[in-house]
């Protein structure tokens, strides 16, 4: 059946077929593209809106292409689109009653409720995966429960906190990641079929059945936002682009971390790479391609918005060049969570290294501080004033923790004019102990191993 036949009376030229052209990424839909019109075609017979027994063949048919695959398809040079191709193929087995099935149907509502089947199976698969991220992270947590390590505010040294409880913020992230999914999957799971062109039809069609078939939790309510609203689209790219920020910063982590310089990881051999040249070196290639990849959903987001933006009512073509940039978002994205999945689970984390940084660089001085307020109660901005020259006298003189003693916190407090302390020297050096440091901070949301267990168990 060539479409061009009625209205128009020559073809395209090559360069104007190829350009309009959606096959390339029509076959992303294909599958769902038979669902739509086996569920379209069994409701127009319930209806008896086309004769049963034609319908019996259409169904027949669109059962036998589901089983050959895309490649029964034959994509002659009038074949604008996969769902040409479907129809062809059916009138191919069945002859001229194919064109039964395209009663009460526009390709517009039929587009529009392919991509919303795809789209809601490859949320879910991305939900799923973000699941399995989240599952790992948390066993790998509870790892590391005492594994002191240090946090940064700025990249500089802030205060000591354990692995468990930096992999544990991932895990926050990610579920916030999976819940703007979800939210997304009720606009998504809504169907258009029904809207045809822009109108509906004046066929006595049943919408709310077409809907129970496909298994949508609804049917849009108005038949031109129904063909022409793609805010479901750019809804989920975001939430992809928020997915990918999330995977990016650890990707970033992860770069920094296994430098020399921090030293704080080493990356497993299955996700490194070494130079050409430098026989010493040690790459963290995936994780930069994945912090590279992560911006690629933010890029879609980007033109799917300006694609969008005041295209006016109802069905323009314009809208077919949106759907590649959503599944070239989801694909990437999909991608990109597998392998920092993988790529973060089989880090192994340099121990020593941790409690190192924790332990210097006075990362515990506020804890310093926080004695001084609660055993001499103290103003907490006197005691802030007091570390704070400690802080700047040991490290002039090349002290760290260790020789912050009683005796001398007492000198540098009189030396700015308040009176002498007299703290216990053992509950000094408590304070300044990263993993105390830790074990004190108790309260919900913090690094202790007690409050980092009850947020792994929720
Ligand atoms: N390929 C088109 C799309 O993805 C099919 C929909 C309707 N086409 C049309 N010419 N009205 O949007």
């Amino acid at each position: 059946m060539n479409l061009r036949s009625g209205r128009l009376k020559t073809e395209m030229t090559d360069e104007a077929a190829e350009y309009t052209s959606s096959l390339e990424f029509d076959k992303i839909i294909f599958e769902a593209d038979i669902k739509t019109n086996f569920a379209h075609t069994l409701m127009l017979k319930e209806q008896n809106i086309i004769d049963g027994e034609i319908a019996d063949k259409i169904l027949g048919a669109l059962d036998q292409l589901k089983e050959e695959g895309y490649n029964a398809l034959v994509f002659d040079p009038s074949v604008e689109d996969i769902h040409m191709a479907i129809e062809n193929y059916v009138t191919e087995k069945i002859g001229p009653e194919a064109g039964f099935m395209h009663t009460a149907k526009s390709r517009n509502d039929q587009v529009a409720t392919d991509i919303r089947l795809v789209l809601r199976d490859r949320i879910i698969e991305i939900q799923v995966g973000i699941l399995e991220f989240i599952e790992g992270l948390v066993e790998l947590a509870g790892q590391h429960l005492e594994t002191v390590f240090i946090g940064y505010t700025h990249l500089q040294h802030a205060q000591p906190i354990t692995i468990a409880h930096h992999l544990m913020a991932h895990v926050q992230a990610l579920k916030r990641d999976y819940e703007r999914l979800d939210d997304t999957y009720k606009r998504v799971n809504l169907n258009p079929l029904g809207s045809a062109a822009m109108t509906t039809t004046s066929f006595p069609i049943n919408r709310q059945l077409t809907t129970d078939l496909l298994g949508f939790d609804d049917y849009l309510r108005n038949s031109m936002d129904g063909v022409s609203s793609r805010d479901f689209i750019s809804e989920t790219v975001f939430d992809l682009s928020a997915l990918c920020s999330t995977l990016a910063k650890i990707c970033e982590e992860l770069i920094l971390w296994s430098t020399y310089e921090f030293g704080i990881i080493e990356m497993a051999d299955e996700y490194s790479s070494t130079s050409s040249i430098m026989p010493q070196k040690k790459n963290p290639d995936v994780a930069e391609l994945a912090r590279g990849k992560s911006t690629i959903a933010t890029g879609e987001l980007m033109t799917i918005l300006s694609i969008l933006k005041a295209i006016p009512y109802t069905y323009n073509r314009d809208l077919q060049e949106i759907t590649p940039h959503l599944w070239n978002a989801v694909d990437v994205t999909k991608d990109t969570l597998s392998i920092v999945t993988k790529m973060l689970l089989s880090v192994k984390f340099n121990e020593d290294r941790c409690l190192e940084l924790a332990g210097t660089n006075f990362a515990t001085a506020t804890d310093l501080a926080d004695i001084m307020v609660r055993e001499k109660k103290i103003p907490f901005r006197t005691a802030h004033k007091i570390v704070g020259r400690i802080v700047n006298e040991a490290t002039a003189h090349g002290l760290t923790e260790k020789d912050v003693t009683s005796q001398y916190i007492d000198e540098i407090a009189e030396e700015l004019g308040f009176d002498k302390l007299e703290l216990d020297d053992e509950l000094v050096q408590k304070a300044l102990n990263p993993l105390e440091n830790v074990k004190m901070r108790t309260v919900p949301g913090g690094p202790s191993p007690e409050m980092v267990e009850i947020a792994r168990a929720d």
